[in-house]
């Protein structure tokens, strides 16, 4: 990330000086003259007014010196003296309330953009886009419908213009990230005054984007990207609870700046997040103006901690103040605190914070407002101090500070009451303990108190970046939410480092608007004229220059002297040159000074500057803590010892950076990311000092315009070119819209050309505006020597068309597609269809041919049994004729000796005989291993066969011409007669004989078609066929 972080950094350097070198060769330009308007009755003007500041009014009548009679709306009227500065209305005021986009006013002029902002918060809008950047009026309630996931989901919809919205921008950074056009990265800036809705607008802006960039496959849930999300936004409740605090501004105040970073993948899915924080204002801990309060977590714990958990932490206890924490602030909003506490306790959870490691940090949290409760006293001012034993809360907050803290009581009261001085003569060393004076004694407790909150915040902070930081990502949207400009009664450096880190934004704001902007016109040779703009470098200069407030104040500390504070202030104002330092009025009687910064003038007390900048750590404290018998409180102050025990290595040759030298650096860093990233702006605007709801205080608004630069950004914006893009990357991107029916889109020209590729980006620029409106294509577009100016709205409508022909392209391929599909899908089936009835055609042609043999053979024996048996019965009847002849005769001979006749015939009994051993045989089958029937085993593969396709299904019924016979005397039918090859059951072995030769007449025939069933019937003979069909199916259409 480093590298091409740096070479960013230096290209856009180089850019900048050689725009700087233009520019000082450019003969200045001069402003142009202002035109007086003409006034005449009738005319609409825009009216100065005490409380409004401006108002449309007409002009009833113009006197000869000058002077106006105005009407005003609500039909008062008045008399104006007007040297020509009292703008025309153009158009109608309506048409200035209805804008959301202050650049359309025309003409553009404060009291016309005050007066759109006026309208649309009264009608509930409060969001309004001025060029490229948005402004945010703080409506201090909550506008219905504004931030719903249904308002997410529409402003994801990339078609129709939005109404401005924060999520329009958050939707306008992501689109940019996505496109890559430019630098990949985006930063947010979201800047103005303390309650303007910087934090409030944030979170939007990280719900939005955590929201639209969520990976979501499906097939977890929740998904790993709902897990990161919920993560991310879990990290606002901690650190608003740790870092953010009640003051007289705002309620909600952040006491410390947060740059988020975002992280996305290749696909802009979000990944991680990783939060870098700036100079947490960690007095506020052990003191608090009046009407403020602690920071928020102190008040959570007291009121929302379990009876237990109270007992535990010493809190809650009957008639026991907290010195920390002032009571009526605990009691003003328990209720709220109560509820966040549930919270902050839930997002601490979700981030990975262990119930145990919860408790650690608690234990830390009511340690530190125990330790606060440990007073001193002494005979005299300047006398050693002892413990305050008549306060009466001593004795049990020393009790809970030191079980809570894992401190040895007598050490920590001997570590506050006593200092440690080391002399170091002629290389000797000794060490010796000074008594403090109560004062003393009361600043080194109040150092630890400091010191262990600072620590517990950094550790908070690293192990949310832990829990949530990628290790690796592709892009990232950066969220930038600082402290707001702040000027109290009394400032000190607090106020001096927030109000710096705001002239470095307002720096970075010009630099990138209003001077590089007008600066890469002039370099492109694109014809511009030049709007001048308020350069806020001499006040920086004041601040952080050669011979300036820091550099006095880190030589103070480097030379370790006591200075008197009124004399710190005197070598200051004398010191710095320049009209942005100066002397407040005598009645200022404490020593101070006064810096002119962008947004407002500010009174900066010199008490105790050199001490906080310094931000001396007694060794002993950091020692004494680093032995605490608490592991989670030694761990909080190891890298503070750490960088002790370097110090001592090096004999104190080694400075510890000040608080200004570290914040400078910090922020310098910060800087540097913000140049290498695609800026894009959220002014929020305050609209009353009581933070209230409803109320639009128009002078405070009106400051904060002029403060910011807002009017000039409007100019720049309205007539400016938002969008720059190299030639190379226009016509790589929007080569799609060159495309008609009529001619071919044009080959890519290289990379390097640029004549070529202007002359391609021309005329695709052409294509789209030029056909409506020429004149349009002329004005609106801007081509410089490397690249293409696009005016506001231009790049959204190109990108709009590219996303339209990128999807009517993407239709046409998917239809295609669908149509070559289909069609090779319906010729498989055809092909399919064709095989499998041949296939089952010549399946069934086959087992009809081996039926029909098998009843060919069946009728042959069949026919041949019956002749057979025919002939035997004649034969029989014949011999049985001529035996009734002899028995004729013998029984006439006999007539006279009568004997006993069988029931039955012998016909009978052989009827009988044969139909048993038919049944017998039916009944008890002869396995087909000892010569199953030659023709009955093929019938039943047959049979099984035919089953197999056409089941259920019967033999057809082959007439052999012999019909069942019935018994003459018990009417029983008869089986057919049995097949003399039956005989060989019974040993025959002349049927035998008879049998096999009878079998060899069809033996070719039959074991072919048993062989030809047996093939058939075998299911891999089925598979193969059906893998054959397969295959002709994948392999595609089969022409027959
Ligand atoms: N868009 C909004 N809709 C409703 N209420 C809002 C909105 N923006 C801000 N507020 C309200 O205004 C209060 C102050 O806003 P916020 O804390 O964001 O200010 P800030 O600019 O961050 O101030 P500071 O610099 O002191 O941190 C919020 O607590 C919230 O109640
Ligand atoms: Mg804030």
């Amino acid at each position: 990330m480093a590298a091409p972080l740096r070479s960013a950094t230096a290209k856009l350097g180089n850019l900048l000086q050689d725009a700087k070198k233009e520019w000082r060769k450019k003969p200045k330009k001069a402003t142009p003259k202002k035109h007086k308007p003409h006034y005449s009755k009738g005319l609409d003007v825009w009216v100065h007014d005490t409380s409004e500041v401006w108002l449309p009014a007409t002009v009833t009548s113009v006197g000869k010196d000058g002077s106006l009679c105005v009407r005003f709306e609500d039909g008062k009227e008045s008399t104006v003296q007007s040297k020509g500065d009292y703008p025309p209305v153009s158009g109608s005021t309506q048409r200035c309330e209805q804008t959301d986009d202050l650049t359309t006013l025309s003409p553009l002029c404060e009291a016309a953009v005050l007066h759109c902002l006026r309208s649309r918060f009264r009608s509930g809008s409060c969001s309004t886009s001025a060029g490229a950047t948005l402004i945010a009026v703080n409506p201090f309630k909550e506008l219905e419908g504004c931030y719903g996931e249904d308002v997410v989901q529409r402003y994801t919809e990339g078609s129709k213009t939005k109404p401005p919205h924060v999520y329009g921008m958050a939707e306008r950074a992501y689109s940019q990230m996505e496109q890559g056009l430019g630098p990949v990265n985006q930063s947010i800036i979201v800047s103005g005054e303390s309650g303007a809705g910087k934090t409030w607008t944030a979170r939007c802006l990280m719900t939005y984007l955590a929201t639209v960039a969520v990976y979501n496959p499906g097939c977890f849930e929740p998904s790993p990207g709902d897990c990161i999300k919920s993560r991310i936004l879990d990290s606002n409740p901690i650190l608003e609870a740790f870092g953010n605090a009640g003051t007289a501004r705002n309620y909600n105040s952040s006491r410390f700046g947060k740059y988020i970073q975002l992280q996305f993948d290749r696909g802009q899915h979000i990944i991680g997040a990783s939060i870098q924080t700036y100079l947490l204002e960690k007095t506020r801990v052990v003191h608090q103006s009046t009407g403020e309060r602690n920071f928020h977590i102190f008040y959570q714990l007291y009121q929302g901690a379990s009876t237990e958990e109270k007992a535990c932490l010493g809190l809650g206890l009957p008639n026991h103040h907290i010195k920390y924490l002032p009571m009526q602030a605990v009691t003003d909003k328990a209720l709220d605190d109560c509820q966040a506490f549930k919270m902050t306790r839930e997002a601490m959870s979700n981030v990975g914070l262990s119930q145990d490691k919860q408790m650690d940090v608690f234990q830390v949290l009511s340690g530190l407002l125990h330790l606060g409760n440990i007073s001193f006293t002494s005979d005299g001012e300047l006398e050693p101090c002892d413990i305050d034993e008549d306060n009466k809360d001593y004795q049990l907050s020393r009790d809970f500070a030191t079980t809570l803290l894992g401190l040895d009581g007598e050490q920590l009261e001997k570590s506050l009451m006593f200092r440690k001085i080391t002399a170091t003569h002629s290389k000797r060393k000794s060490v010796f303990m000074r008594p403090c004076t109560v004062e003393e004694a009361g600043t080194r407790r109040d150092c630890m108190a400091k010191l262990l909150y600072a620590r517990l915040f950094d550790w908070l902070v690293a192990f949310i970046n832990k829990s949530t930081c990628a290790g690796q990502w592709h892009s990232f949207i950066g969220l930038l939410d600082i402290y707001g400009f702040e000027s109290f009664q009394s400032n000190s450096l607090e106020q001096l480092c927030i109000n710096y880190a705001n002239e470095k934004l307002q720096q970075h704001f010009v630099a990138h608007f209003l001077r590089a902007e007008q600066e890469e016109y002039s370099i492109e040779g694109i014809p511009w004229q030049f709007f001048s703009f308020a350069d806020n470098q001499p006040c920086l200069d004041v601040i952080e220059g050669k011979c300036s407030i820091f550099s006095f104040l880190n030589e103070e500390c480097r030379l370790n002297r006591q200075t008197d504070a009124s004399a710190f202030s005197t070598r200051l104002l004398d010191g710095i040159n320049g009209k942005h330092i100066y002397k407040p009025p005598v009645a200022v009687r404490s020593p101070a000074f006064i810096v002119k910064h962008y947004a407002d003038d500010v009174t900066y007390s010199a008490h105790g500057l050199i001490e906080k900048n310094k931000d001396h750590i007694p060794v002993e404290l950091i020692e004494l803590a680093a032995g605490s018998t608490n592991p989670f409180v030694s761990k909080l102050v190891q890298m503070d010892l750490v960088e002790h025990e370097i110090q001592a290595a090096k004999n104190g040759k080694v400075q510890a950076k000040t608080v200004v030298s570290k914040f400078k650096t910090s922020l310098d860093s910060l800087m540097t990311i913000l140049t290498s990233t695609a800026p894009h702006y959220i002014r929020c605007i305050k609209p009353n000092l009581a933070c209230q709801p409803d109320i639009f205080d128009s002078s405070h608004v009106v400051s904060q315009l002029r403060a910011c630069g807002v009017l000039e950004t409007i100019a720049i914006s309205a007539k400016g070119f938002p969008a720059r893009i190299p030639y190379a990357e226009f016509s790589q991107r929007y080569r799609a819209l060159y495309h008609t029916k009529r001619e071919p889109t044009p080959s890519l020209p290289a990379t390097n050309d640029d004549k070529t590729a202007k002359a391609f980006c021309l005329s695709v620029v052409e294509r789209i505006f030029g056909d409506e409106d020429k004149e349009n294509a002329k004005v609106g577009a801007q081509f410089g020597k490397t690249k293409v100016f696009l005016r506001s709205g231009q790049l959204e409508e190109m990108e709009g068309l590219r996303a339209q022909a990128l999807t009517q392209a993407a239709s046409c391929i998917q239809r295609s597609w669908r149509r070559h599909q289909r069609q090779q899908k319906v010729r498989r089936l055809e092909a399919a269809t064709l095989i499998q009835a041949a296939y089952r055609g010549w399946k069934v042609r086959q087992c009809l041919e081996i039926m029909n043999d098998a009843a060919r053979v069946i009728q042959q024996a069949m026919l041949e049994y019956s002749i057979r048996k025919q002939q035997e019965r004649e034969q029989q009847r014949l011999e049985q004729e001529s035996t009734e002849q002899v028995l004729l005769e013998k029984s006439l001979a006999e007539d006279d000796n009568p004997g006993s006749v069988d029931s039955c015939s012998s016909e009978d009994e052989e009827f009988h005989e044969c139909r048993d051993r038919l049944s017998a045989l039916m009944e008890h089958p002869i396995p087909a291993s000892h010569g199953s029937h030659p023709i009955t085993q093929p019938l039943r593969s047959l049979s099984g066969g035919l089953m197999d396709l056409h089941a259920p299904q019967t033999l057809p019924l082959y007439n052999t011409g012999i019909l069942p016979r019935r018994c003459s005397k018990c009417g029983s039918v008869a089986k057919p007669p049995p097949d003399p090859r039956m005989d060989d059951l019974d040993g025959d072995e002349d049927d035998d004989d008879k049998t096999r030769q009878e079998e060899d007449t069809g033996t070719t025939e039959r074991s072919l078609g048993r062989t030809l069933v047996s093939i058939f019937k075998k299911p891999a003979v089925d598979f193969a066929l059906a893998a054959v069909v397969t295959a002709l199916l994948l392999k595609g259409p089969v022409h027959f």
